[in-house]
């Protein structure tokens, strides 16, 4: 059967996802309650920054296999499979997921569910929230039992969303029934052809797998950057620490990149969720684990702050910083819980005037950071700086000839938040290279 199938909530992961199945051939009807967010993507317009989705989209609204709406009852009538893709933040008063727009999709989709679907959820939530779910969806719907749902997380990384929606690392289908089983494969048939190792499990070991991947990822980076305050205590040097762990293939190099520590929409936010759900649920052997994570997480930032202060000779009145970055990650314009404007914001407010440039993310970082000045160039935020940090390492920061800077600062003092400058380059330089985790 060629299955209908929309997408409910058209942010990041919605908009990607509706694109990418409309790449695989079927029909796609995107939802979402914002009215300026379905016009901009109507007309193949992306609201944010991600590599090779705006092109994709605007195929296929051309195509017209990839439509918009806000109305519930379209998608209802539309579609066989209703993928629920909208956002679970955190709550503004715990760490806990907000899952109001999930509740809220859900109590405005089902009550229009007349017939035989199946109701996907890709969302980060909880666990144990699928199969509350689950009933509410049969209480609500006409059709009931005809209407079954499905837990399949999404795990895409931003900046490589189509690539890891096409050719993902693994497909997790939690199912409760030998047809929502049937049902999915036969949507992911191409991917899984590909090579997509598909694992099929129950509803909570499939919740689970996200929250376990991402504390397990932001584990791995807490690990490094614990190990480069022992650099720092001794003099060791952390990232060649990481080469050498990086051979043992157990271990493996990626994810052990020391620095600044992790931020942006997902990870932070996922972790401290986990943290509330392991609580509720009374593991506190998990729970003394994932707090550590998030502790180390949050004092790079402020080693961060200390070493930027130090560089300044202890004071940052009447100091200049050039901040170099200030999206999350490069390669994207996200600033949600941006380690680098979460650092120039402190120093800024410690005393320092601070000059913020970032390939991308300037509109996002202005609009949220309206005090911090702004440069539409790396050697204009430079200008008369006492001190540059470096906090987003984009190939643009990677690639800049320190003798350019020279001739722009007050003083050649650069401290390296990502690790990823050549020490060499900058002290042959005349410059003095500080980084974290390193001598
Ligand atoms: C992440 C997960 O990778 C993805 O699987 C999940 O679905 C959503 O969250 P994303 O937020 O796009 O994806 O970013 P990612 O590329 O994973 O980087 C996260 C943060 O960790 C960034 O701030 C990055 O700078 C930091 N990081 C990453 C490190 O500090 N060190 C590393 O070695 C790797």
């Amino acid at each position: 059967m060629v299955y209908r199938i929309t997408v409910v909530g058209a942010g990041y992961l919605g908009a990607t996802h509706a694109a990418c199945l409309a790449e695989l051939g079927f029909e796609v009807l995107g939802m979402d309650v914002d009215a300026t967010k379905v016009a901009a993507l109507s007309e193949g317009r992306l609201p944010c920054y991600e590599p090779g989705l705006e092109p994709l989209l605007r195929k296929h609204i051309e195509s017209g296999r990839l439509r918009f709406t806000t109305s519930y009852g379209e998608v209802a009538d539309f579609g066989d499979v209703h993928f629920l893709c909208v956002g679970t933040p955190q709550r503004q008063d715990s760490f806990a997921a907000d899952l109001s727009y999930l509740d809220a999709a859900v109590e405005g989709l089902a009550p229009h569910l007349n017939r035989t679907c199946l109701l996907v959820g890709k969302s980060t939530v909880p666990v144990g929230t699928a199969d509350r779910l689950a009933s509410r969806v049969v209480e609500l719907a006409p059709a009931g039992e005809l209407v079954e749902v499905a837990w399949n997380p999404e795990f895409l990384r931003e900046g490589h969303g189509v690539a890891d929606t096409l050719a993902p690392d693994r497909m997790v289908l939690g199912i409760r029934t030998e047809r929502a089983e049937r049902v999915l494969r036969e949507i992911y048939a191409a991917v899984i052809t590909a090579g997509a190792p598909v694992v099929v499990t129950d509803f909570s070991t499939a919740e689970l797998v996200k929250s376990a991947a991402n504390a397990f990822l932001t584990a791995k980076i807490s690990f490094i950057n614990a190990m480069a305050e022992v650099c720092e205590a001794t003099g060791a040097d952390v990232t060649q620490l990481a080469a050498a762990l990086a051979h043992d293939p157990r271990i493996g190099g990626r994810f052990l990149h020391a620095g600044l520590g992790f931020g942006g929409g997902c990870l932070p936010k996922d972790l401290r969720a986990f943290i509330a759900r392991v609580e509720e649920l009374g593991v506190d052997a998990a729970v003394a684990l994932l707090q550590d994570v998030d502790a180390i997480n949050t004092q790079r930032r402020t080693r961060m702050i200390d070493l930027a202060r130090e560089q300044c000779d202890k004071t940052f009145t009447g100091r200049r910083i050039g901040v170099l970055g200030a999206a999350f990650k490069p390669n994207s314009d996200d600033i949600r819980d941006s380690p680098a404007l979460h650092v120039a914001a402190a120093i800024q407010r410690l005393g320092a005037q601070v000059t913020v440039y970032d390939p991308k993310a300037m509109d996002n970082a202005r609009a949220q950071f309206p005090l911090l000045s702004y440069a539409d160039s790396a050697v204009e935020a430079a200008n008369g700086a006492h001190l540059v940090l470096h906090l987003t390492e984009w190939q643009e920061f990677r690639d800049m000839d320190p003798v350019v800077l020279s001739a722009v600062v007050a003083q050649k003092r650069m401290v390296d938040g990502r690790n990823a400058l050549d020490p060499a380059i900058w002290r042959s330089a005349g410059w003095t290279y500080r980084a974290l985790g390193r001598p």
